[in-house]
């Protein structure tokens, strides 16, 4: 039987630092990639091409393919038939397993609006009959700095509301534990999270701190965030989603603390610090 894993999103930062760790251990992987000019160049993998709306080159792409980590697509109005699409390539396939990055809380009554589109994804892969693991991330550490406007606030309607952020390696560190294992992990969900809950106040002051740029807080209502993100022109469905992250946690969907990551990978999850200070000294 196969062993052949393939790892899609290669040319990002989760599927790329998954492979490049697979090959650093020497497993048999494919890339799937958009474009084949930019995948890694890594030791022992193969490339394919396919986009996940391309039902028939993910059947291709994934022939001989026993897992694959599917890495969601990027943000678009058409996310889910990608995703759906994609699911169905990868079951003309023969694939047995498909690890699939969703998000904490996925499901028809999130309120995070994407991540009811990851409940979407999830429910047509468990019903597809192949395997599969859910890493259920929460929000990234990774990106605060980019929730930080240009004039050093950070506005949304979170009130105090706390959020369990998630550092990209852990979700790494995690993929690989799986990827190189998969069968002790068949049909489970995993919620992964970092080692603490943070309100957006902790988050500003900790990016004052690590970045030396002051960075607050303001609690918008939800017509205010709204109102402030009106300017950028930006279809209805991505400011729901923009909104909907702040009131998500408002809610408290996103602030339950999980032993997950260090179950998995046999350390603890990096805290919001850390990974400030990983960000700052790779610049
Ligand atoms: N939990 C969170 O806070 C959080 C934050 C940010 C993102 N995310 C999600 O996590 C995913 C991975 O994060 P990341 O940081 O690795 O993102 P990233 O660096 O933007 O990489 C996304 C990867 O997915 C590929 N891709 C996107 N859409 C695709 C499609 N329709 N068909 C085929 N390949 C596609 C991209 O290929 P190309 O190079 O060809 O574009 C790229 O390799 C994101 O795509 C997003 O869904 C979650």
């Amino acid at each position: 039987m196969t062993s052949l894993v393939a790892v899609t999103g290669a040319t990002g930062r989760v599927g790329g630092r998954v492979a490049r760790r697979l090959a650093t251990a020497g497993v048999a992987q494919r890339l799937v990639v958009r474009d084949a000019a930019r995948a890694p160049a890594l030791q022992g993998a193969e490339v394919a091409v396919a986009a996940y709306s391309d039902t028939d080159a993910v059947r291709r792409a994934l022939e001989g393919v026993a897992t694959v980590l599917m890495v969601s697509a990027s943000e678009s109005r058409d996310r889910v038939a990608e995703h759906l699409s994609f699911v169905e390539g990868a079951r003309l396939a023969g694939v047995e397993h498909v690890v699939y990055t969703s998000f904490c809380g996925a499901g028809p009554y999130a309120t995070f609006t994407l991540a009811r589109d990851h409940g979407a994804t999830e429910e047509r892969i468990i019903s597809s009959g192949m395997a599969f693991t859910l890493l259920r991330d929460n929000f990234y550490s990774d990106v605060m700095p980019d929730f930080v406007g240009a004039d050093g606030v950070i506005r949304g309607p979170a009130g105090e509301g706390r959020v369990a952020l998630l550092a990209i390696g852990d979700v790494v560190d995690a993929a690989v534990t799986i990827l190189r294992d998969p069968s002790l992990h068949r049909d489970t969900a995993y919620p992964l999270t970092g080692p603490d809950a943070l309100s957006f106040r902790d988050v500003a002051r900790a990016l004052t701190q690590e970045t030396g740029r002051k960075v607050t807080y303001v609690d918008e209502s939800v017509e205010e965030a709204y109102a402030s993100r009106a300017s950028y022109g930006a279809p209805d469905w991505q400011v729901d989603a923009w909104v909907s992250t702040y009131t998500a946690i408002a809610n408290g969907e996103l602030a339950e603390v999980t032993p997950t990551v260090r179950d998995l990978t046999g350390h603890a999850p990096r805290d919001l610090r850390t990974v400030l200070r990983s960000l700052t000294s790779a610049m």
